[in-house]
């Protein structure tokens, strides 16, 4: 038996699976965030203990024979956290999140550094760990002058298991600290960003053993045998060991609070300059080259808090499938945006509206927004020279057949829809156990799941999706000049 356990940015999810991969149980503990200030956003580190504690408890009451057999606990998290230790490994402040915007300024003055990004394959982006302990060094010197040690959100929780600082690559890879070329910690981006080597923790590759669980808590949890902690994984490269995503030019398109366009490369290709993010995959010798963009269902999550219908009543106004693009355009950038742009300081904007335009019309613009805003992505990633040579089409979103097909358009690719089932990345972190503790190939666990249907482009309509998505594109050069900067 293994366990996955993903840290997520509002609860922690763990899944008990076998060897073969078929789920066992799983439990889901809620965790809560603090916004002190505006683009602030923290978490408290002993909350995703208790999280963790509180999933465990509910999956061994459920299944308590097979959890007694657990060989193996995967580990995958929200990417980029700051968590902040003293000597003795005590947390000094609560933990500054990857969707925090504070260390803008920090961000940009790093990415100045031409070595930064030759590094580290990607733009020093506000939500990284380097800009966040540069900001901790202005703002709280005192809090500064005493960090130890610098985990990343999963690795805490790994701390507490096993009692280890040790980290994966592919989640060390969002601090900005890592060679994401030779996936070893580099002493000159820590350097230029006035941190240390010894601050940082051991490093192993997400599907190796990284640290047994503590003989407490296996006394505690009624288990007889050794397990092993894998080294497990940011959640998009866990995502990927989840939906099989592991094969050069393997992807997926995930439709979440904010969008991912991921495709695993067998080659380092970094391209900084496009907003692409290269970082290390969770198994060795992969990379993944992934555009992101910051709101996607959380733009159909705001059109329905403002219009005061539910997303579901929202979507099913809308024809069953795509008839031509709107006349309204809608740009999502409602967080500001990662790819192709880095451009914290951009908002959204609804433009072409008429007397017409009613709920319906601006559905469909935002759905066509968030695809425009994709196949910009799409776009970015092809000028790294990555094609992805299949996509399957994962997250919230993508219960909606009407936006799947508008995306197919859009990007001019089919996009493959897993049957039911569980993929995520718990499952992913799962299956880094597998690797660790059986020794098995990593290439031979992380096979993508059945399809269950197939979204094909609408050949009929590209002319028209492509004139649309090329008037997209003007707006944001039109309103970049004028966002409030
Ligand atoms: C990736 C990123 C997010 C977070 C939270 O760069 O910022 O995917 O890991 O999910």
């Amino acid at each position: 038996m293994y366990l996955g356990l993903d840290l997520g940015t509002s609860g922690l999810r763990g899944v008990l699976i076998e060897e073969a991969g078929t789920v066992i149980g799983s439990a889901e503990h809620e965790i809560a965030t603090s916004y002190p200030r505006s683009g602030w956003s923290e978490q408290a580190p002993e909350d995703w203990i208790d999280a963790c504690r509180a999933v465990i408890a509910r999956i061994r009451a459920e299944h308590e024979t097979e959890f007694s057999k657990l060989r193996g606990i995967g580990l995958s998290g929200h990417m980029h956290g700051a968590t902040l230790l003293d000597a003795d490994l005590n947390v000094l402040r609560p933990c500054i999140m990857w969707n925090d915007t504070r260390a803008a300024q920090e961000a940009a003055k790093l990415d100045q550094i031409t070595d930064m990004r030759a590094i580290s394959g990607n733009i020093v982006f506000p939500g990284f760990t380097a800009p966040k302990l540069e900001w901790v060094r202005t703002h709280e010197p005192d809090v500064y002058s005493r960090v130890a040690k610098v985990l990343l959100p999963k690795d805490y929780l790994r701390l507490w298991l096993t009692g280890e600082c040790i980290s994966d690559m592919s989640d060390s890879a969002g601090t900005s600290w890592l060679d994401v070329s030779s996936r070893t910690w580099s002493e000159t981006a820590l350097r230029l960003s006035h941190m240390r080597l010894d601050q940082m923790p051991r490093l192993v590759e997400g599907s190796e053993v990284g640290g047994d669980l503590r003989s407490e808590l296996r006394q505690d949890w009624g288990l007889t045998g050794p397990v092993v902690v894998a080294g497990g994984a940011g959640d998009n490269a866990a995502a990927a060991c989840g939906i099989g995503s592991v094969e050069d030019g393997a992807g997926f398109l995930s439709l979440g609070t904010s969008g991912v366009l991921l495709v695993a490369r067998d080659r380092y290709a970094p391209k900084p300059e496009t907003a692409v993010h290269c970082f290390c995959h969770a198994v060795p010798d992969r990379w993944i080259q992934m555009g992101v963009i910051l709101s996607a269902t959380n733009c159909m999550n705001w059109l329905s808090r403002n219009l005061r219908q539910s997303v579901g009543d929202l979507a099913g106004a809308l024809p069953k499938s795509p008839e031509g693009p709107s006349a309204a355009r809608f740009l999502p950038y409602l967080s500001g945006e990662r790819t192709p742009h880095n451009d914290s300081a951009i908002r959204g904007a609804f433009l072409g509206l008429d007397v017409s335009s009613g709920p319906v019309d601006l559905t469909q613009a935002v759905m066509e927004g968030v695809g425009f805003a994709m196949r910009d992505c799409l776009e970015a990633l092809r000028s790294t020279g990555t094609e992805p040579s299949s996509l399957m089409a994962v997250g919230g979103g993508a219960q909606s057949q009407y936006w799947l097909e508008t995306l197919a358009t859009v990007l001019q690719i089919p996009l493959a829809l897993p049957r039911g089932g569980e993929f995520g990345a718990a499952i992913g972190a799962a299956r880094l156990a597998i690797c660790a503790a059986s020794g098995a190939e990593p290439t031979d666990v992380m096979s993508p799941p059945e399809v269950g249907s197939i979204i094909e482009p609408r050949a009929d309509l590209f002319a028209a999706y492509e004139q649309a998505y090329q008037s997209y594109r003007q707006y944001y050069a039109a309103l970049a000049p004028l966002a409030q900067r």
